[in-house]
């Protein structure tokens, strides 16, 4: 059993660049990381109509089921496997198969309002907000959106003017104050090698730990 040694927020607004954080600063690691984006943690909204789900406000924190990510968060921190939900922004909803889940020396909680909740900061080693120039953000967001997940540039527009934005101002950006350290300009790579080593000596001491433990009774 593997009881997670490290865990590591990234918050940032959207198109910030966390996922190429959370990928770059442990990719020396292999194995030894599990991610879990908050995003899979939108409340289940199977009991409306697309039309209905495609214009919830999913930048507002009351769109996420944060009950769900506690749990499953501590569950994982006790060295347990979770049934993690899976999203799909094209349909605007919940996969229905969820991800088995199990737990790794890294765990990286990542997503816009990873740094919001005041017990999930609680379990969180590290508290990283990744900070980018909104316009190079909406230009990723477009980019994404428009090439990934369907949609139209109207839309994505409209989107960001009347959600995306004031949330981020309201919400997201105050939720850097929780950060241990800001990441300025998204992944720069003085930042990701700094935090790269360091989570490389925190996977690394854990293994020296479980090396160097004594056993039998005289290690008292
Ligand atoms: O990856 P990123 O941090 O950008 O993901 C969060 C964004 O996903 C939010 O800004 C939210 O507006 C968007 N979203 C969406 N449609 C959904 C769920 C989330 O556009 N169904």
């Amino acid at each position: 059993m593997t009881i997670p040694s490290f865990v590591i927020g990234i918050a940032g607004g959207t198109g910030a660049g966390k996922t190429t954080v959370a990928r770059l600063i442990t990719e020396n690691v292999g194995e030894a990381v599990t991610r879990i984006p908050i995003d899979n943690y939108y409340e289940d909204l199977s009991h409306l109509e697309l039309e209905e789900r495609a214009s919830i406000n999913y930048d507002h924190p009351s769109a996420f089921e944060w009950d769900l990510l506690r749990d499953q968060l501590s569950t994982l921190l006790e060295g347990q496997s979770i049934e993690m939900p899976v999203y799909d922004f094209e349909i605007h909803n919940r996969k229905e198969d969820p991800k088995t889940v199990e737990p790794t020396d890294v765990v990286i909680v990542e997503g816009i309002l990873a740094l919001y909740d005041e017990d999930i900061n609680e379990m969180l080693d590290l508290r990283l907000y990744v900070e980018t120039d909104a316009d190079v953000r909406i230009l990723r967001r477009i980019q994404r959106d428009v090439i990934e997940r369907g949609r139209d540039l109207e839309g994505v527009i409209d989107q960001y003017l009347s959600t995306v934005k004031p949330m981020h101002e309201q919400f997201i950006e105050p939720s850097k104050k929780h950060a241990d350290l800001i990441i300025p300009e998204g992944a720069n790579s003085v930042a990701v090698n700094l935090l790269e080593e360091k989570v490389q000596a925190e996977v690394g001491s854990d293994a020296m730990r479980d090396w160097e433990r004594p056993s039998g009774p005289s290690a008292e």
